[in-house]
């Protein structure tokens, strides 16, 4: 009988279903629609947690034992078939509620719209590239617009597609309650919909490494027209940039463990002004800082370490030599 019951209940929830998900007005937004799951659960969880606690608090007074003279056995209950059907009927709608409107969202946020934007991040010891293949590719393929740690997008949906150059990072936007790892060979990808201007801080969400904390970033969410402004800019730039103005760019991936102003204290030695300057190496042994030992250095950073600093630097063995050449010649240019 009672399973009949039982049988019955789910049956007729389970018709209520389709309308359990999310209304689309909040499901239009993931962010949204995720604060609101979370909602849910929160005050599902505190409704239970204090069905649990108040009768376990009120019952150790209650039955608490007073006298020996009360040791006796209590009344032998053999069972009770509506608790049962209750204890067993209320936990599977609160499972298959959560469950329906955590997938609804979930599918939400692995949709991503037709007219986004899309944007390439790769991420890297210590920092994110990011690359805006809409506004054009040179001949192999590469974004004409790059940039470093900043991920300039247009108001709307986008598309974060992301890898890795070397282990596993994790891109982190808690504004738009997404996270991603960025895993090396191969592509995933996030959705923002980013409604409102402004500038939002990433964060790489995996243990990567001696500077994991310091692999910040910011997502900055510009309108429509100053995006297109921007962009044309900076494609203008990028034609006309000198190997300076590259190395000044690409620079900034270093500043997680070096700096460029002289100041003591890094992971790794400052650069500011080591070129044509004698630097001295952990095993004794000293050398003029020329082209060669700097492109060593970015290469197979463990050849040669400078004394006082441990060997903590990852190889770039895969920089393009027009990048290396670039940072060379920046680095020229600190006196
Ligand atoms: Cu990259 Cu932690």
């Amino acid at each position: 009988m009672g399973r009949v019951v039982l049988f019955f209940l789910l049956i007729s929830f389970a018709m209520t279903l389709p309308s359990l998900g999310i209304a689309e007005e909040i499901l239009e937004d993931p962010a949204k629609a995720w604060e609101r799951g979370y909602q849910l659960w929160l005050y599902i969880s505190v409704v239970i947690w204090l069905t649990v606690m108040i009768p376990l608090i009120w019952f150790s007074f209650k039955y608490k034992r007073k006298k020996p003279t009360r040791d006796v056995d209590g009344e032998y209950i053999k069972g009770n078939a509506g608790l049962e059907i209750l204890w067993t009927a209320i936990p599977t709608i609160i499972v298959i509620v959560l469950a329906v409107q955590t997938w609804t969202v979930f599918d939400k946020l692995r949709r991503v719209p037709e007219d986004a934007y899309t944007v390439k991040v790769e991420g890297y010891q210590f920092g994110f590239d990011m690359n805006y293949p809409e506004e054009g590719t040179d001949d192999k393929g590469d974004s004409i617009i790059k940039t470093t740690n900043e991920l300039i997008v247009p108001q709307g949906p986008v598309r974060v597609m992301l890898t890795s150059r070397d282990v596993i990072h994790s891109f982190y936007v808690p504004h738009f309650k997404t996270k991603e790892d960025m895993i090396p060979g191969r592509w995933t990808y996030i959705y923002m919909l980013a409604k409102d201007p402004g500038t939002y801080p990433v964060y790489c969400a995996e243990y990567c490494g001696a500077s994991h904390s310091l692999m910040l970033a910011k997502v900055i969410v510009k309108p429509k027209e100053d995006f297109k402004q921007w962009a044309s800019s900076k494609t203008k730039a990028a034609a006309m940039q000198t190997p300076e103005q590259r190395g000044a760019e690409l620079i900034k991936a270093c500043l997680g463990c070096h700096n460029v102003t002289g100041e003591p204290g890094g992971i790794g030695p400052s650069l500011k002004g080591i070129v044509g300057h004698q630097t001295e190496f952990e095993d004794g042994t000293s050398a003029v800082v020329d082209e060669a030992y700097l492109k060593e250095s970015i290469v197979n950073p463990n050849a040669k370490i400078v004394k006082g600093y441990p060997a903590a630097m990852p190889p770039y063995a895969s920089m393009p030599e027009s990048d290396i050449n670039a940072i060379i010649s920046y680095l020229k240019t600190l006196k």
